[in-house]
């Protein structure tokens, strides 16, 4: 039997459910915040994601869906959504337009990690994106917009925030953690020594204990921002302190992508095991500049949504729609005749085999249904239905024209 690719799952029946209701709702989130739909795709230019996210992250390095397809082009499966927002922003000309233009989506994204629970190689994302607004209100706007589509559906979560500096800071910072790291080498491990070279901000994130304890005594980034960056983290504090939103100051917070600068943040669940990040973005102001735009502020998450599938808790379904059944097999026509018209604004289960009323009833109640109506020998000969409202236990007759 052939089966899905390992870390690739199928999504149906009540798992579908939770997936429609998470999209859903987050949609109607970012609607009212003002966020409007785009659609990128699922393929792209390698180049993009080893320009953006950057060649030293795991995902680019070790995790890409990346081949040369049939015209010669290196191109991989998105491993996430920002890079190519950023690019349809760009090749749109949006960046030369000015203004503010917000953005959401929903879709796959493909990473070839290993797979563990809460860790799939394609899973689905929720995003948006927000261009051309360098205030820290729109930072905090951000986390709001996550907060609200977190409480609307049940979900409890900690948020987990820290500053990544700019291009005043950062470099110092840089220079003095290298230090640092180089002093203790030969303590910490492979991966670590490789990052000196590469990015070494990404020492902070490192999942070896022996390191860890000793970044504990590294520099911290907190520390040392410059005016403008201390004032902005200030100023994000405030206004979550106002909204009542708390969040921890985690200052290894780095991130595993690379276009990263000022705020970063994490909403992660005590509830779902190891794999417990359920949202994750922050400000990337170079980032359109670097693929060859227009200077542009920007800021921006993603939420994992077979993470959250797993948290969502979902209002009792309603009883909906008709369920119409055939008492005898001549009554099969005109049981396909009503709900043919009565789809045209409701909906109808029907079965194309007659049963007994013990067992349309049965159905009925399996599918939730609302209205129950069965069709036989009488109803053909009268030319009527009786409806029975399965919620309010009350029943009416009318004609067949009526229904
Ligand atoms: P990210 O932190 O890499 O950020 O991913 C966002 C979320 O996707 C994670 O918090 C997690 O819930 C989910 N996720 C990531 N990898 C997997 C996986 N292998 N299996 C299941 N779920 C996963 C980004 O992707 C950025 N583009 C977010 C962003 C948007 N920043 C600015 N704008």
């Amino acid at each position: 039997m052939i089966k899905s690719l390992r870390g690739m799952n199928d999504i149906l029946s009540e798992d579908y459910e939770r997936f429609t209701y998470f999209i859903n709702t987050a949609t109607d989130v970012a609607q009212k915040y003002g966020f409007h739909f785009i659609e990128t795709p699922l393929l792209e230019e390698t180049a993009l994601f080893k320009r953006s996210v950057g060649e030293s992250s795991d995902i680019v390095g070790k995790e890409m869906y990346q081949f040369i397809d049939k015209g010669e082009n290196d191109v991989c499966l998105r491993p996430e959504g920002t890079a190519g927002v950023v690019r349809a922003f760009i090749q749109k000309k949006l960046d030369k337009a000015g203004g503010t233009h917000r953005y959401f989506y929903h879709g796959s994204m493909f990473r070839y990690e290993r797979p563990q629970k809460g860790r799939l190689r394609q899973f689905h994302q929720f995003g948006v994106e927000s261009f051309g607004v360098d205030s820290v209100y729109e930072d905090a706007n951000m986390i709001m917009m996550v907060a609200d589509i977190l409480s609307r559906c049940g979900i409890g979560y900690r948020l987990q925030l820290n500053s990544l500096g700019d291009n005043n800071c950062m470099p110092t910072y840089r220079d003095n953690l290298v230090k640092f790291v180089t002093e203790c080498k030969d303590d910490v491990c492979e991966d670590c020594i490789r990052r000196l070279d590469t990015n070494p901000i990404r020492v902070l994130d490192c999942k070896n204990d022996k390191c860890q304890s000793l970044y504990a005594n590294a520099p911290k980034l907190i520390n040392n921002l410059c005016d403008s960056c201390e004032d902005d983290f200030s100023k994000l504090k405030k206004i979550l302190n106002d909204n009542d939103i708390s969040y921890e100051i985690d200052t290894n917070l780095v991130r595993g992508l690379d276009y990263y600068s000022k705020t970063a943040f994490e909403f992660v669940s005590d509830d779902i095991g190891s794999q417990s990040a359920i949202a994750g973005g922050g400000r990337y102001d170079r980032l359109v500049e670097f693929l060859d735009g227009r200077p542009t502020p920007a800021v921006g998450f993603a939420m994992g949504i077979e993470r959250l599938m797993e948290l969502i808790k979902m209002p009792e379904a309603s009883q909906e729609g008709y369920y119409i059944g055939a008492m005898d097999e001549e009554a099969v026509d005109l049981v396909v005749k009503l709900s043919h018209k009565k789809r045209k604004t409701d909906k109808v289960t029907i079965d194309y085999k007659a049963k007994n009323f013990k067992n349309h009833i049965k159905a009925a109640d399996k599918v939730n249904a609302k209205y129950f109506c069965i069709i036989g020998s009488n109803e053909i000969e009268s030319s009527t239905i009786t409806v029975k409202d399965l919620e309010n236990k009350t029943e009416t007759t009318i004609s067949l024209e009526e229904f």
